[in-house]
């Protein structure tokens, strides 16, 4: 389904949904239809739309610190939303947006900006010589085995595009957000995820280690 629906924009999404209403349970267009709906329009009980925010096509805003929504794995932004709704992840944005929707809205409008189209893989990220003496790069791609640090894209996948329901493409959000994110995981602002394994590799890192990595996947242009 999520791969049938990829190459539509959310207009032929939701036509595409009308059309083959046939074989789906109501149930499921209405919850498709509210997840556009609330992108586009917000809620009655007052979350704002996310598009304002996160642009009209979940692209998000890489100068205001706005993620990229687009193409991320439903079930990961269905955790986002209940985490923020529960103060685990905390921000003063996304807290109280989260807690206007309730957990139908929030499985509605993450199923939504997971049937958009995912970042492209930047061209041959491995390209190039690799040297150790660039931190973010060698950490991106060989991690560093003598302090047990994976590197990241055996989580995220080749050029950090996201791999199944639980790791989140890094293609495609900006530094500053990434590393955010990663001081967020060190501090304990944001849970860890999955068996806390964000905990444990921005734990692992510098602050000079997040600047790095954090330039070059904000540096990888989808
Ligand atoms: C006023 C601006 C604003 C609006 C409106 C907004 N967001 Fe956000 N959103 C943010 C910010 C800022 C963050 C980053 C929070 C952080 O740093 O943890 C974020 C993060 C998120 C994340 C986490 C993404 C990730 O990669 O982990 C999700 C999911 C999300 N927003 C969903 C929504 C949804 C759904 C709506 C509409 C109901 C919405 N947002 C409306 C500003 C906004
Ligand atoms: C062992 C697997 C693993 C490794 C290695 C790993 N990650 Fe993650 N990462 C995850 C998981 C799982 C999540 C989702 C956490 C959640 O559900 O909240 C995540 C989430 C993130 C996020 C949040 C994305 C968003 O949209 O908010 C960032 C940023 C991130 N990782 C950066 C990195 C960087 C940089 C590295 C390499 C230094 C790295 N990760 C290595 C598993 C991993």
């Amino acid at each position: 389904m999520r791969r049938r629906f990829r190459k539509f924009t959310p207009v032929w999404t939701g036509m595409a949904v009308l059309a083959l209403s046939g074989p789906l349970t109501p149930a499921l267009a209405q919850m498709k239809g509210d997840g556009a709906a609330i992108a586009a329009k917000g809620t009655p009980a007052g979350a704002l739309a996310c598009m304002t925010c996160h642009g009209t096509q979940g692209e998000g805003n890489a100068a205001a610190g706005f993620p990229r929504l687009a193409g991320l794995p439903a079930q990961y932004l269905a955790a986002q939303l209940d985490s923020f709704a529960a103060d685990k992840r905390q921000n003063p944005i996304m807290g109280p947006i989260a807690k206007q929707l309730d957990a139908a809205q929030r499985q509605a409008v993450a199923g939504y900006y997971g049937a958009l189209a995912p970042v492209a893989a930047p061209a041959s990220p491995e390209g190039g010589a690799l040297r150790q003496t660039d931190t973010g790069a060698w950490l991106a791609l060989r991690g560093r085995w003598d302090h047990d640090l994976p590197a990241c894209v055996q989580c995220h996948g080749p050029g950090g595009t996201g791999v199944g329901a639980a790791f989140p493409a890094l293609a495609g959000q900006s530094s500053a957000y990434i590393a955010a994110q990663l001081h967020a995981f060190k501090n304990g602002t944001r849970p860890g995820g999955p068996q806390d394994l964000m905990k444990a590799v921005a734990g692992k890192l510098s602050d000079g280690d997040i600047t790095a990595v954090s330039n070059y996947f904000g540096g990888a242009k989808p």
